[in-house]
């Protein structure tokens, strides 16, 4: 039986995820998307094979994602990162009704079918200010690595009001209340809170029905999950996947294709 991938090109991170016919993953990758969106796909495909010791003719099928997905030259198909994320996230964690993904340019609430189709969507308008890259300005500024932002955030006791609601002052703000006495990790937990409250607006527009599932590479910032399960009241579904998520999706709808076709359906090749 092939394997399955899915490759989801984000704005920020590129990820590829293999699986075997049973939906496991057996090898998954992610690099940063740089400037040759061309070159991350091939690349990140071309190392999860790699990591699961599998050759490229035994992949039947590829599914692009994300905001690059017509970049992955050697995919079968594109779909939407929105439909990807929701398959991964149901997949993982099947009793998932509401998907929250939180990527590097955009947040999306998405409501799901419990057999993961998608009900509705929203996202964060034309400004990141509600996502990783808000995050990534506040690292910046405040020269902490990203890894170790929302540990930092967790050891305060109260948040600083952060106004702000474009990225592009986010850095001009931390400096000012740093340049006025305030404490670092009081200052990243209300940055952190400015988020979570954008993000949970996103989630009432399409209504919040439990389970929700959290998604994208935010997932890996320990301070978002705390400060998103405090103000919702509840435990966001998480895992060692969910950066994947919208990859896993991706490869999952690659097998359906395989599964739903006698025929051998690869034709194109990487070049790369
Ligand atoms: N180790 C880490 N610790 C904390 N945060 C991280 C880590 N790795 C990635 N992130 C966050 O994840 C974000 C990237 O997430 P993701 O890969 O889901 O974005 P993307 O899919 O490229 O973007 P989009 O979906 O908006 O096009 C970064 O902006 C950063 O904030
Ligand atoms: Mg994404």
């Amino acid at each position: 039986m092939a394997y399955a991938a899915g490759v989801d090109v984000g704005s920020t991170q590129t990820k590829a995820v293999v699986i075997n016919e049973h939906g496991e993953i057996v090898g998954r990758t992610i690099i940063d998307t740089g400037a040759n969106v061309v070159t991350a796909a091939e690349k990140s495909f071309l190392a999860a094979l790699e990591q699961g010791g599998i050759d490229e003719e035994q992949v039947g099928y590829v599914v692009g994602t994300g905001y690059g997905r017509y970049k992955v030259t050697f995919g079968d198909t594109q779909i939407t990162e929105i439909s990807c994320h929701a398959r991964g996230a149901v997949h993982m964690f099947p009793d998932t009704r509401t998907v929250l993904d939180m990527g590097g340019q955009d947040t999306k609430a998405i409501r799901v079918q419990p057999n993961g189709e998608v009900v509705d969507f929203c996202m964060n308008d034309k400004c990141a200010a509600g996502t990783g890259r808000f995050l990534q300005s506040a690292a910046a500024a405040l020269e902490i690595p990203l890894a170790e932002l929302g540990v930092v955030a967790l050891r305060a006791e109260k948040a600083v009001p952060i106004s702000t609601t474009c990225t592009v002052f986010a850095e001009s703000e931390v400096l000012s209340w740093l340049g006025k006495g305030k404490k670092i990790e009081e200052i990243l937990l209300g940055v952190h809170r400015s988020i979570g409250t954008r993000s949970i607006g996103l989630l009432k527009r399409v209504g919040i029905q439990d389970q929700i599932t959290f998604t994208g590479g935010v997932t890996r910032n320990q301070g978002m999950v705390t400060v998103l399960n405090e103000a919702l009241g509840t435990t966001l579904n998480v895992s060692e996947e969910s950066h994947y998520m919208g990859a896993l999706g991706a490869a999952l709808f690659a097998m359906d294709r395989i599964k739903s076709s006698r025929e051998p359906v690869r034709t194109k090749e990487v070049t790369a």
